[in-house]
């Protein structure tokens, strides 16, 4: 934690993604705003020429590429003590993902113990895993959505904080339907991550609990 100009405490996040990173924005504009007591202390890439790095620097983040080892769906033991590492030495308090493209594993949160969140293109636990809104297109489900969770073991399986729904329109394209879902993430994300950091989630079992009555 660090302290604002006015003494406040805020919360010091570490984002981790491997696109273009328009939730990463998102959130950092809202941490600018105010509207989340944080601010992004360093984002992470298993990526070398991944978009959310460029957008870090030029919002002046710091940002770097860490190899994620040789799996293709997770990180090696390795690695995820080198990101646990980096996170740490940039005083992390929470791992936020935005478009990370790999499973964590126990070391990784055993580190940041329901300190790790995710945001999936679906309403979880419905079509799990990548590409959701493809899935969903393909499947012919008529609403989709956004689904906000801390982060488990499993793919997508974690305790939900948040969702929000998108109707699917007859002549959707996976692209028209990916970019409703996102302009949904960019305000969702940014709530929940910022009722996070407040304290205001209690995790009991499955259920997640906001402690205060505000909407999102
Ligand atoms: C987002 O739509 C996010 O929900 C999805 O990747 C995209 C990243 O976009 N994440 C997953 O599918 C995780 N299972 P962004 O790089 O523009 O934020």
């Amino acid at each position: 934690m660090t302290l604002d100009v006015q003494g406040t405490t805020m919360a010091r996040l570490g984002v981790l993604g491997s696109g273009k990173g328009s939730n990463f924005v998102a959130l950092a504009h809202a941490c600018n705003a105010g509207k989340i007591p944080a601010s992004i202390a360093i984002v992470i890439s298993d990526v070398p020429d991944a978009g959310i790095l460029d957008r870090a620097r030029a919002l002046g983040i710091p940002a770097c590429y860490l190899p994620p080892g040789p799996f293709r769906t997770k990180l090696d033991e390795q690695s995820e003590e080198a990101y646990v590492a980096a996170l740490r030495d940039a005083g992390v308090d929470y791992v936020v993902l935005a478009g990370f493209m790999r499973v964590l594993k126990g070391r990784f949160l055993r580190a940041y113990p329901n300190r790790v969140v995710n945001i999936h293109p679906s309403l979880l636990p419905a079509f799990r895993g990548l590409e959701a809104w493809k899935q969903a297109l393909d499947y012919g489900v008529k609403v989709t959505g956004v689904t906000v969770h801390f982060v488990d073991e499993g793919v997508d399986t974690g305790p939900i904080i948040a969702q929000a729904a998108v109707m699917v329109e007859d002549d959707d394209t996976a692209a028209s339907l990916h970019q409703r879902i996102q302009q949904v993430e960019h305000e969702l994300y940014p709530a929940a991550v910022a009722a996070l950091v407040r304290g205001e989630l209690q995790i009991e079992g499955r259920k997640v609990r906001r402690l205060t009555r505000a909407g999102w």
